[in-house]
């Protein structure tokens, strides 16, 4: 009997790919293409780079499977969901799932393995509305969070379903529909932009949600939702995320460290927590850069969440006549109070906001830690493997 070469093939889950098109910008050789339907991978061109896999916002792009023959394009574009790994008569999968997970470590900047929910998490439901059939939200209302003078133009931005089944959690991420076509004749890309808001609506019970929003100069879907009136139209797919999620544990303590409009999540984290167990024991513990108070979103709204509820720590970058400041310095003066957290098992991390900020955070995890004897590197795949470290940045 012939033994049948194994092959090694890279491929998009189309159950969770929002269709942003970033995997098809950063290929190198041009491996992924697109039909209206789905986002595929040439394994004749694909090479292993990776390229693709940090940018992928939603993690569609992890997924590996060992084959004797190779997925075509035609198959690939007719999915609706991922095929399984099939059973192999010259070998199981193991070996290779191995090695496709420690490439994907690789490509996540060594932080180590497939980011996993927290176990006590509820079920997310992700991807039920797309570009062929979005979701039609109603904008109910539209309002600029920083200083008429600041630099960034941030909204909080509530969007209402209707009678549309939405349902979402806290970390979960919507895509924004743009209307229009790009420079090449393209439907304009999907965004994605975080949820701010509860479970159970912006105002509980209701059929809403709310996203933070930064203007971005050149921005073809940010200028659109920043200029949306109330009343307007918005085209959403979604939701998407099935691992940024809430720990639905009331021991839990949770550390969220962001800047910017990352701290989207983290509204909706503690709004959460305020409506449904404000007494519970573990604590929430928030580190929030900004340029200046006048910058920093849900500024005034923060002020007045009580010390009992959520511990702040605000580090501003650009007041005049103050030292420079970012979260890692700001985590680095309170070491003792994360020392102390990170050594607990009910401890979770999530990091939200600029790229640039991932490596500060974790060189100041791992100096913190280095002083209370801890093993940071080691603690931190424990973290990520256990559903209790995860990283949102862009
Ligand atoms: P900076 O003043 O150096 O830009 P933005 O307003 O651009 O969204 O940024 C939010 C905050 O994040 C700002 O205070 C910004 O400081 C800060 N920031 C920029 N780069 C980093 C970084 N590498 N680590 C932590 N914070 C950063």
């Amino acid at each position: 009997m012939t033994t049948l070469a194994l092959i090694k093939q890279h491929l998009i889950d189309p159950e969770i790919c929002i269709r942003c098109n970033t995997c098809e910008e950063s290929c190198p050789v041009d491996a992924i293409s697109h039909d209206a339907n789905n986002y595929v991978v040439d394994v004749t061109k694909c090479q292993f780079c990776l390229a693709c896999v940090p940018p992928c916002p939603t993690g569609a792009i992890d997924n590996w499977r060992q084959v004797t023959i190779p997925y075509t394009l035609e198959e690939q574009f007719s999915w609706t969901d991922l095929p399984k790994q099939q059973e192999l008569a010259n070998g199981g999968p193991e070996a290779f799932e191995d090695e496709a997970e420690s490439l994907i470590a690789e490509a996540h900047d060594g932080t180590g393995g497939k980011p996993v929910a927290p176990y006590t998490a509820s079920r997310p439901s992700v991807n039920l509305y797309n570009r062929d059939k979005p979701a039609i939200a109603t904008v109910r209302g539209n309002y600029r969070l920083t200083a008429e003078d600041a630099e960034n133009d941030i909204h909080h931005i509530i969007l209402d379903f209707g009678d549309q089944a939405f349902p979402v959690l806290e970390g979960q991420s919507i895509g924004i529909v743009p209307p229009g076509v790009n420079e090449t004749g393209e439907p304009n890309h999907i965004r994605l932009y975080s949820i701010a808001s509860p479970r159970h609506g912006e105002r509980p019970n209701h059929n809403n949600l709310a996203l933070t929003l930064k203007r971005e100069a050149s921005g073809i879907c940010s200028n659109y939702m920043c200029g949306l009136k109330k009343g307007d139209k918005v085209e959403v797919t979604g939701p998407f995320g099935a691992t940024f999620l809430m720990p639905n544990d009331p021991m839990a303590n949770i550390v969220m460290i962001c800047t910017g409009t990352g701290a989207a999540p983290f509204r909706g984290f503690t709004e959460w927590k305020r409506r449904i167990m404000p007494n519970a024991p573990g604590r929430l513990v928030l580190f929030f850069g900004a340029r200046r108070p006048e910058e920093l979103p849900y500024f005034g709204p923060l002020q007045s969440v009580p010390d009992s509820l959520l511990t702040k720590f605000f580090a501003y970058s650009r007041v005049p006549g103050q030292p420079k400041t970012y979260v890692q310095d700001l985590m680095r003066r309170e070491s003792a109070l994360l020392s102390d957290l990170v050594g607990s098992k009910a401890t979770h991390v999530y990091i939200c906001g600029l790229k640039g900020m991932e490596q500060g955070v974790d060189a100041a995890f791992d100096d913190i830690c280095r002083g209370a004897g801890i093993n940071w590197a080691k603690l931190r795949k424990d973290m990520r493997e256990t559903g209790r470290y995860h990283v949102e940045t862009y």
